[in-house]
């Protein structure tokens, strides 16, 4: 299956529009720091884009960075911008024609981008062992990645590098599919399926269950969108199962608990991320408008004021005073098909 995919990747697809359907295409409302940085990028890596949303978080500022399954590095090249000349961006690929796409244009996007020195690197290898690559445990800030886990045939392995990878207290910021329920083994194992991001989609309840199993008990969900599937066979064959296009933020956090728990907490965002000063997504229930304390849960907190989130943000209280369970589950494993804008934390 990993052949196929190379195949499909290195040579069946040239550019974004040989895509039958929605999945690998990101129709996000992409943020404003990101669309600005895309202004720098050169017209054949636009072109060859597969990713399905848009995983740069804010405040990347001087980070170091991994994208996982990097393609033609469009999103490398955003990261690169936004990380600056003291940050660096780590990109791998397991397929050669993506890999020299992105490796041709490092110095012409250093140009662009009035950098001195390439912030950027792309190795060949698989995202299941970046061991090889010489990536080494807690020595990542921010690990992203776009449309690419569906397509590995090991996804706990993955998820298991990644939590290696980053430092205590690291984000991982990624855009996948994901189904509504598992796929009968003749849909997983199509070639078109897969290799259009549909095959290898995670049923949201096994995601959940494999971060657990790793040690992550609590992600949130940032977006979510329905995708159409535009292809009228394609359709058929998938039947009742809906896919979706999600981003997703976990981090490594030693302190989160598996449910929501009350310590008489409050997050208050300080307006100071350059990119977004009025307010502060954390996921789609918990939009921090500046300068307003809010009612927050244990992890909620933690997931503040123990990253590099905790310059922007005056948490009050400790876990010294329990008052049981928070009112609602921030983790809501559930498939939501639209961004809510508020919620009841
Ligand atoms: C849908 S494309 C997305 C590429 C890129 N993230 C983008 O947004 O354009 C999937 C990419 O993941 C790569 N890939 C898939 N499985 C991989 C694996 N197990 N290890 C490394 N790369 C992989 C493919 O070679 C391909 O470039």
């Amino acid at each position: 299956m990993q052949e196929k995919v190379k195949e499909y990747y290195g040579k069946t697809i040239k550019n974004t529009s040989d895509l039958k359907t929605s999945a690998c295409c990101s129709a996000d409302a992409l943020p404003l720091h990101v669309r600005a940085a895309l202004k720098e990028i050169d017209n054949e890596i636009l072109d060859k884009f597969y990713g399905c949303g848009s995983p740069i978080p804010y405040a990347i500022d001087g980070s170091v960075i991994l994208d996982l399954g990097s393609g033609t590095g469009r999103d490398v090249y955003v990261a690169s911008k936004l990380v600056g000349e003291k940050g660096r961006v780590i990109g791998v690929d397991m397929t050669d024609e993506q890999l020299e796409v992105a490796r041709r244009h490092v110095g012409s996007q250093m140009e662009r981008f009035g950098f001195l020195e390439p912030n950027v690197e792309f190795h060949k290898g698989y995202i299941e062992d970046l061991k090889p690559l010489g990536i080494k445990d807690n020595s990542v800030d921010i690990v992203i990645s776009n449309c690419v886990i569906n397509l590995s045939q090991d996804k706990k392995a993955v998820f298991s590098e990644i939590f290696r990878v980053l430092k205590e207290g690291g984000e991982f910021y990624f855009s996948d599919v994901f189904s509504d329920r598992r796929l009968p083994t003749h849909l997983q194992k199509d070639p078109v399926f897969v290799g259009e991001c549909l095959g290898g989609a995670l049923y949201i309840e096994d995601f959940r269950r494999m971060l657990r199993e790793l040690g992550c008990l609590d992600y949130r969900v940032v977006t979510s969108r329905k995708l159409s599937l535009d292809d009228p066979k394609m359709e058929e064959m998938a039947g009742d199962i809906s896919f979706y296009s999600m981003t997703i933020r976990a981090f490594k956090l030693n302190t989160l608990e598996d449910i929501c728990e009350n310590y008489g907490q409050t997050a208050k965002y300080l307006g100071t991320i350059a990119e977004s000063r009025d307010s502060f997504t954390l996921d789609d229930h918990h939009i921090f408008t500046v300068g307003e304390a809010v009612v927050v849960c244990g992890n909620t907190a933690s997931m503040l004021e123990e990253t590099r989130y905790s310059d922007h943000f005056e948490v009050t209280g400790d876990r010294s005073v329990h008052s049981g369970k928070f009112p609602c589950d921030c983790n809501d494993a559930e498939i939501k098909t639209e961004t809510k804008s508020s919620g009841c934390c």
